[in-house]
């Protein structure tokens, strides 16, 4: 695993928005995967920057994110299509038709799921995944506990999560109980893994991800084993490896 150490925020987001347009200048027709959460805010931002300053252009990118809350519908302001569209969509010259989210309000979840796995495959798989952490080490939604050999499906999402994720809602009640995802083994065939890491309170999952065992119980350790792995983590982030 490449580490690369940013000295903030606003760095970390410079850096990781820096390999995505490098992706993009290699090759226009690429398939990103993107999350959502507070730390890929300043990512988004750096790319609306280098789509508005230095003509990036988008109009080829295929884009597939990592998951999406189940039972809320395109227009909730905290569904994931909204984030996306809200942050980043809206801003850059990508093609709708190219742009490509789990659908949580599906009838049939299930059903979805596959569709989902198999756009992935069709489009020729993922070149660059970003990905966050979660503090309990799950990324995308896989909580601990999901089989690493799980593809896109449901999950429960952890009462830790919610609570985590209850900041973007009115309240914990109106945080969905489920999600879709992407599941580990989606993840780790994406070629290329950047993962952002900001802030002193995920220092402990950090640590735990680069110098832990590797087990289902700590979802992020996974990426121990993937060949393609750089994480771009602030200071605070790095505090408990530089120990
Ligand atoms: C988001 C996602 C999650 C987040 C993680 C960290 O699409 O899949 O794994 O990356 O929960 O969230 P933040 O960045 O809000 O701390």
């Amino acid at each position: 695993m490449n580490i690369i150490r940013a000295e903030n925020y606003k760095e970390m987001s410079q850096l990781a928005a820096k390999k995505l347009v490098e992706q993009i200048n290699e090759k226009s027709d690429s398939v990103l995967g993107l999350a959502t959460g507070s730390t890929p805010e300043g990512l988004y931002e750096e790319i609306i920057k280098a789509h508005k300053e230095d003509n990036i252009s988008f109009k080829d990118v295929t884009t597939f994110n990592l998951d999406e809350y189940v039972g809320l519908n395109k227009d909730n302001h905290q569904s994931y299509y909204y984030y996306m569209h809200h942050l980043l969509f809206n801003h850059i010259d990508i093609n709708g038709g190219q742009v490509n989210l789990p659908n949580g309000d599906a009838h049939d979840l299930q059903e979805e799921c596959n569709r989902y796995e198999k756009a992935i495959k069709q489009a020729g798989g993922v070149d660059i995944q970003i990905l966050g952490i979660g503090l309990n080490g799950h990324i995308g939604f896989n909580e601990p506990g999901t089989p690493f050999s799980m593809q896109t499906h449901i999950i429960d999402l952890d009462e830790s999560t919610r609570q985590a994720n209850a900041r973007f809602f009115d309240s914990i009640d109106d945080v969905p109980s489920q999600a879709i995802t992407m599941g580990i083994d989606t993840i780790m065939q994406s070629k290329q893994i950047i993962l952002i890491v900001s802030g002193s309170q995920k220092a402990e999952a950090l640590e735990k991800l680069v110098n832990g065992p590797v087990t289902e119980d700590f979802p992020a350790s996974i990426l121990q084993q993937h060949a393609n792995v750089t994480i771009i983590a602030n200071r605070d982030a790095l505090s408990e490896l530089s120990k």
